[in-house]
């Protein structure tokens, strides 16, 4: 599957903010809506019991895929509902037992930062761990902080792939220093799962979360993670669906899509290197042509197919519309923040100055983005920075 439409050419580079359907999830939904069966799965009678049991080999082929137990994953309607459910479990109204502490990042999700801001309100104080320009945490900060406040510290959540600038965190070096002091972590894992290889074991994460359509399949469904789904409080009362633990009716054609869409990025995840390649390739060829140019998080590890590129003498809005003219999609930032002029909290914290920051369009794809799709955009944006 391609990101650029042959009948229209028009290329959309914006699956960070939705990925398009997946052709498997496309060809699975096409069958699953002519000949599927539709009912209650939490009802007693066969129709009803057949939905379950495709509800559960999904669980179960999701498990397998980011290497958790079938059990430890609740279904839900995609990840800000995660998060905030994951907030809702481990704090309380006001700090408990002297913990009142919540250590975070500034690159994280709106959704998280809403997040700490509903519990500062409630009490609870927020340290966050200073990003270096590359977009790593900094990952001795973290160390000295939770060393010196480990009694206070609640709740630690730092992300796991950053969703504007592709940089990858090292998650397993954040769960270590954060479980010498049995303190929990939780990641937004929502750009990395179907993204690049998650084991959830051996992250050794206590929560993480993902979303149907960041993954190509139908939006509308998630899954928050738990090593421990005692650690998990309702968010949504209702029948006692998903264990007690999500009330309402499952979304089943939602969550058949997300095993579907999955199992496909596992199948391909051959194709990641060569992803990677691609991507270096565009990027350097641009910054040959103009040295001006900065990938944002070049240093740093990052998704194979997210670029954040700022050529700094241009509007990156202006940029996106001159794309968009073209017929080729992208977005400056974070989709949520795209009608604000302000520049993004996530650049400005990792310390990008300011022109540069206001320059930026993101582009992302998937694992089977083409050679062709880079060509395509690096032609435009080359004769958007020649001509002005
Ligand atoms: C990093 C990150 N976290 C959380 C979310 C929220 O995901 P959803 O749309 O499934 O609620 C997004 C989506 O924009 C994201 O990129």
């Amino acid at each position: 599957m391609g990101s650029m439409s042959e009948n229209t050419k028009s290329l959309y580079a914006d699956f960070n903010g939705s990925a398009p359907l997946n052709k498997k999830v496309k060809e699975f939904l096409l069958e699953r809506m002519a000949t599927g069966t539709f009912s209650n799965p939490n009802s007693s009678h066969a129709l009803g019991k057949k939905i379950m049991f495709a509800i559960e080999k999904s669980r179960r082929s999701l498990a397998k895929n980011i290497n958790a137990k079938a059990n430890q994953i609740i279904f839900n309607s995609g990840a800000s509902e995660g998060i905030t459910q994951v907030f809702h479990s481990v704090l309380a109204d006001k700090p408990q037992d002297g913990r009142d502490i919540i250590v975070t990042t500034g690159i994280e999700h709106s959704c998280v930062v809403k997040c700490c801001a509903y519990y500062e309100k409630r009490g609870y104080r927020i340290i966050q761990v200073s990003s270096m320009q590359s977009g790593l945490i900094d990952i001795e900060e973290l160390k000295n902080i939770v060393d010196k406040n480990h009694e206070q510290i609640a709740f630690v959540t730092i992300m796991a792939a950053n969703n504007e600038t592709g940089v990858i965190q090292p998650l397993k070096e954040i769960t270590s220093i954060c479980h010498q002091h049995s303190l929990k972590v939780f990641s937004d894992t929502t750009q990395f799962i179907g993204k690049t290889k998650f084991d959830f074991q051996d992250s050794n994460l206590d929560f993480a979360v993902m979303s149907s359509h960041k993954i190509g399949a139908i939006i509308g469904s998630g899954a928050l993670i738990a090593k421990d789904i005692n650690d998990l409080k309702p968010l949504i009362m209702g029948g006692g669906q998903e264990k007690g633990l999500r009330g309402g009716t499952q979304n089943y054609i939602g969550i058949e899509s997300m095993a579907v869409a999955l199992q496909d990025f596992q199948d391909s995840l051959h194709l990641l290197d060569q992803v990677a390649v691609e991507r270096e390739q565009f990027e350097q060829r641009m910054q040959k042509k103009f040295p001006q140019i900065k990938i944002i998080g070049q240093e740093a590890p990052r998704l194979a197919s997210t670029t954040m590129l700022s050529h700094p003498e241009f509007d990156g809005q202006l940029v996106q519309q001159k794309l968009e003219d073209k017929k080729i999609y992208v977005t400056t930032s974070s989709a949520c923040s795209d009608d604000e002029k302000e520049i993004s909290k996530v650049l400005k914290s990792m310390g990008t100055d300011e022109q540069t920051a206001r320059g930026v369009v993101r582009i992302s794809f998937c694992c089977h983005v083409t050679k062709e799709c880079y060509q395509h955009i690096e032609n435009a944006l080359c004769d958007i920075f020649q001509k002005n």
